[in-house]
């Protein structure tokens, strides 16, 4: 895809690489809906950012809310894919954009501890945040997708974790886990609507997700590597898909003191 003029919503975007990611997609050209609860942190970017980027200041888990402003900012009016289509109702005539070019699901949580010490509440916050919410964003973006002519690409941010089980991250481990099974899924269903699925694994990461995880360590990846790769696999060619890639830093060990 060649991403200058194109539209791309970016979950997670008030931080880490949800905000390396809206940072590297303005660079080349794209419009940016940057999602998140933290309305001052989207503040603060869209200032840095300029235009190109629109804050959107909304809990993910809040279904009616993410409904209310996918109809409100998209209509699916632009030309009709085949095989088929599928519809959310009533187009909103006044909207500018017919649908998103990329859906980034990078919104994500972690809470870690023993099985038998981990809340009932802490699972299903992960489930709901880094499974449920992801799921039901996309439901309501992959209609529009289907109407859109041009190729279209859904990014699951998911982690090493949803590759191998450790211990004191089961819920964590559980949520990526499914989060690998429905990008496959969905790679496989919406590949013939000309829409890319791309699941990423990354390791650890310099970001706040470590706050209340010991904190980072200068052996971690940085963000804007990340959203580098993120660059290389939506600059793909059309009929050149990367579904699943694995990121890792080499020497992932903190450095010795
Ligand atoms: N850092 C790592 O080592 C690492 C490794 C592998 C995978 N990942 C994954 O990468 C993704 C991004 O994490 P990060 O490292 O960049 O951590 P981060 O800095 O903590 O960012 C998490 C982002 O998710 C947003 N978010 C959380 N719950 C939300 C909700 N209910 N509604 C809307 N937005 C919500 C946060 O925004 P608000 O708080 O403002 O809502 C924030 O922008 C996550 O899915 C994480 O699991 C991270």
């Amino acid at each position: 895809m060649q991403l200058n003029g194109k539209t791309a919503i970016v979950t997670g975007a008030s931080s880490g690489i949800g905000t390396e990611f809206s940072r590297a997609l303005i660079a080349k050209g794209c419009h940016v809906f940057g999602l998140a609860r933290r309305g001052d942190r989207l503040q603060q970017l869209a200032d840095r950012l300029g235009e190109l980027f629109t804050p959107v200041i909304l809990d993910i888990n809040d279904y009616e809310k993410v409904e209310k402003w996918v109809r409100n900012t998209f209509s699916a009016s632009s030309g009709t894919k085949s095989p088929g289509s599928a519809g959310l109702g009533s187009p909103n005539a006044s909207s500018p954009y017919s649908s998103p070019d990329i859906l980034i699901n990078n919104a994500g949580i972690g809470a870690f501890g023993a099985v038998d010490e981990l809340s009932h509440e802490q699972w299903d916050m992960m489930i709901q945040t880094n499974l449920t919410a992801v799921f039901r964003l996309t439901r309501l973006i992959v209609p529009l997708m289907k109407q859109h002519a041009a190729t279209t690409h859904i990014v699951n941010i998911a982690s090493v974790a949803g590759l191998i089980g450790n211990p004191n991250i089961s819920g964590y481990n559980a949520s990526k886990f499914g989060l690998r099974g429905f990008s496959e899924a969905l790679f496989k269903e919406l590949r013939e609507y000309r829409i890319k699925v791309t699941c990423i694994f990354p390791g650890s990461i310099a970001t706040e997700f470590f706050d209340d995880h010991g904190g980072t360590h200068p052996n971690m990846m940085q963000g804007s590597d990340v959203a580098n790769t993120l660059i290389h696999i939506l600059e793909t060619p059309d009929n050149f898909l990367i579904d699943e890639i694995t990121l890792r830093p080499l020497i992932p060990k903190p450095p010795a003191k």
